[in-house]
C-alpha cells in the first residue's frame, strides 16, 4: 500500500517518518517546500495511480496568530483540506486528516464525537470549516480530532517546559485548563496499524474519531510531571493571569473510545506516553 504524507516536517509528519521505518507500508513524504497543499499546481506533480491513501499532516497551527491572520489559516486549513479531498474524490483515494478538540463547544465531561460543535477560537473554526469541506466532497475519509499534541519534534508544550526550566528557576503554568495530552508517535503508530490491518479494498469504518491519550490533567499538573526531575518551581496560575489572543477551553478532555472500539487499538495513558517521549528527548 502506497501512502502520501503531506506536511511531513511538522511534528506529526515527523512521527509518521519514524513509524514508516518499521512499517510494511510504503510511505512517500512531502514537506511544505515539496508540496503546498493550498497550491493547485502542487497537485499536478502527483501521480494518482501511485497513491492508495493520502495523509494530511499539513496545517496552520499557530493558534493565537490565527485570530489575526484568518486568511492564512483559511488558505491552509480550509482550502488546502478541500483541495486534498477533491483530489481524493477525483482519483478515488481516501484521505486521513487531523483536526482538533477546539472544534467542540463548552464541556464538563469527556467529549464524544457527537458533542455540539462551537469552536472557541479562529483556529478551531478554520479546522471545522476544513472538516466540512472534506465531508461535503464525498471523499472516503477519517477525520481524527486530537488535542495537546506533543513529541520530541517541533514546537510543543513538553519541549517548551524543558527549555524554560533551563532558563528559569520558577515557571508559572495555568491550573484551570484541563485536557488530554497526546503523544504524536502514538497517533502516527495507530494510523499505520489501521492501514496495515486494512484489506486490499481499504474498507474502513470511515468517519470522525477522537484520539487522545487516556487521562485528564491540567497544564500545571502536566508541567509538574514533565519537570519532576528538574530543580524548578512550577507555580499554578489562573488563565486570567496568562492572557492570550485566542481563547482556550477550560475543559477539553477527548473520549477516544469510539476509535478504540472501531479499530481494536488500545491508546496508552498519558503518563506512560510522556515517559516514552521524555526518554527520546
Ligand atoms: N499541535 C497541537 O497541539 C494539535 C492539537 C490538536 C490538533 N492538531 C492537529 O494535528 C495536525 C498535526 O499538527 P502538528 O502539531 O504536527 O503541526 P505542526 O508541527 O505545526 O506541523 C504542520 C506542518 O504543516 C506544514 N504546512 C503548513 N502549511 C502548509 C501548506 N500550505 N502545505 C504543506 N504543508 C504546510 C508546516 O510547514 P512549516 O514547518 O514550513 O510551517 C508544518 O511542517 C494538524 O492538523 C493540527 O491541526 C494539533
Amino acid at each position: 500500500m502506497n501512502i502520501a504524507v503531506f506536511g511531513a516536517n511538522g511534528q506529526l509528519g515527523r512521527c509518521f517518518r519514524d513509524v514508516s521505518r518499521e512499517s510494511t507500508l510504503c510511505y512517500t513524504f512531502y514537506n511544505r517546500d515539496q508540496f503546498d497543499i493550498s497550491d493547485p499546481f502542487s497537485f499536478t506533480e502527483l501521480n494518482p495511480p501511485d497513491i492508495d491513501v493520502l495523509i494530511n499532516c499539513a496545517a496552520y497551527t499557530a493558534v493565537d496568530q490565527a485570530e489575526e491572520d484568518r486568511s492564512t489559516a483559511d488558505r491552509i486549513n480550509v482550502t488546502g483540506a478541500k483541495m486534498l479531498a477533491d483530489f481524493g474524490v477525483l482519483h478515488n483515494i481516501p484521505l486521513i486528516h487531523f483536526s482538533t478538540d477546539y472544534v467542540y463547544g463548552k464541556a464538563s465531561e469527556p467529549i464524544s464525537e457527537d458533542q455540539e460543535i462551537d469552536p472557541v477560537n479562529y483556529y478551531g473554526q478554520s479546522k471545522w470549516n476544513g472538516e466540512e469541506e472534506i465531508r461535503k466532497s464525498g471523499v472516503s475519509h477519517l477525520i481524527i480530532r486530537t488535542s495537546w499534541l506533543y513529541s520530541e519534534y517541533g514546537h510543543n508544550f513538553v519541549k517548551t517546559m524543558l527549555r524554560l526550566a533551563i532558563q528559569h528557576d520558577k515557571i508559572k503554568v495555568v491550573h484551570d485548563q484541563t485536557g488530554s495530552p497526546t503523544y504524536a508517535q502514538d497517533l502516527a503508530r495507530a494510523v499505520d496499524q489501521i492501514l496495515r490491518s486494512a484489506d486490499d479494498d481499504l474498507e474502513l469504518p470511515w468517519g470522525i474519531y477522537n484520539f487522545a491519550n487516556h487521562g485528564a490533567i491540567t497544564w500545571h499538573r502536566f508541567a509538574v510531571e514533565i519537570l519532576k526531575d528538574k530543580a524548578v518551581l512550577v507555580k499554578p496560575i489562573p488563565t486570567s493571569d496568562y492572557p492570550t489572543l485566542a481563547v482556550r477551553p477550560a475543559y477539553s478532555v477527548l473520549d477516544p473510545s469510539k476509535f478504540e472500539h472501531a479499530f481494536g487499538i488500545d491508546i496508552p495513558q498519558w503518563q506512560e506516553s510522556l515517559e516514552r517521549c521524555m526518554e527520546k528527548i
